[in-house]
């Protein structure tokens, strides 16, 4: 399955051999339609999931940005969709045939640290997958990695290192913390995010950390970037909405942006 859609994608692109992967959350598309060489829709990728999620487009972009070779998913699939953990990793394993050695992973969260606010960008130190499954369960291809794969620092410190120059040389304020993934679709009660508040985490979504487990497995290089875009539920008194995460990603994007292309330049 895997040697096909790779085919399919070499094919297309005539062996444009990407280094570094990125999967860009609500709000950053746009990074994709500027820099965009080439193309394909998921729909017309092998075996590829697509999403239906407004905001998301769902095509696999290729360019050259700051001299890198780069790969950009624009759109996601997620677990609450209903396709499975494994479906929904399928693209991180294609970028890894693909010569990928860098995964950006980012993301639209929820602020769970009370100190941290809507706007705000937070490096992702490490997670707690509270999704209920594994995107590794299932018969393991020694191929693209163990079996009992360590998980130790997922989050590799040496891009944190670079993500934090270049926020200081931008002027922006990052963050750090603890990502936690739960399934969605529904947003959390305030007791839930109680309870994650507890256990250790700083914002939250319903994404990245399938894409994580698989591109640390996998060998790859890994750095994660969200966007909080909103107080996680209980934090304010203000209802969630998905407009309202929309509208905080866009008025984020332009420093995301800077903030990417400053790490794409500077990524060794
Ligand atoms: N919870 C879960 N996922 C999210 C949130 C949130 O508050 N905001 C953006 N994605």
């Amino acid at each position: 399955m895997l040697k096909d859609t790779v085919e399919f994608i070499n094919n297309f692109t005539k062996n444009f051999k990407p280094e570094i992967g990125i999967v860009l959350g609500s709000g950053l598309g746009e990074l994709a339609d500027k820099y965009c060489r080439c193309k394909i829709p998921y729909s017309r990728i092998p075996d590829f999931p697509s999403s239906r999620i407004k905001g998301h487009k769902g095509q696999l972009v290729f360019a050259t940005i700051e001299g890198r070779r780069v790969v950009m998913m624009q759109g996601r699939s997620h677990f609450y969709e209903g396709y499975s953990m494994s479906k929904i990793t399928y693209p991180i394993k294609v970028m890894k045939e693909l010569g990928v050695k860098t995964v950006i992973l980012t993301n639209a969260a929820g602020a769970v640290n009370k100190s941290f606010r809507p706007g705000d960008l937070m490096i992702i130190t490490d997670h707690i997958n509270f999704m209920g499954s594994n995107p590794l369960i299932g018969p393991n291809d020694e191929k693209l990695g163990p079996r009992f794969p360590d998980m130790s620092e997922i989050y590799d410190k040496k891009l944190i290192k670079i993500a934090d120059a270049a926020g200081r040389i931008l002027g922006i304020t990052l963050r750090h913390g603890v990502y936690f993934a739960s399934t969605g679709p529904s947003y959390e009660t305030p007791a839930e995010i109680n309870m994650m508040r507890t256990l250790g985490a700083d914002a939250v979504g319903m994404s990245t950390v399938p894409e994580a487990i698989v591109a640390n497995y996998c060998g790859m290089k890994v750095i994660g970037i969200s966007c909080l875009t909103n107080y996680a539920a209980g934090v304010s008194t203000k209802k969630l909405e998905h407009e309202e995460v929309i509208e905080t990603a866009n008025n984020v994007k332009e420093n995301f942006v800077k903030l990417i292309l400053l790490l794409l330049k500077n990524v060794k």
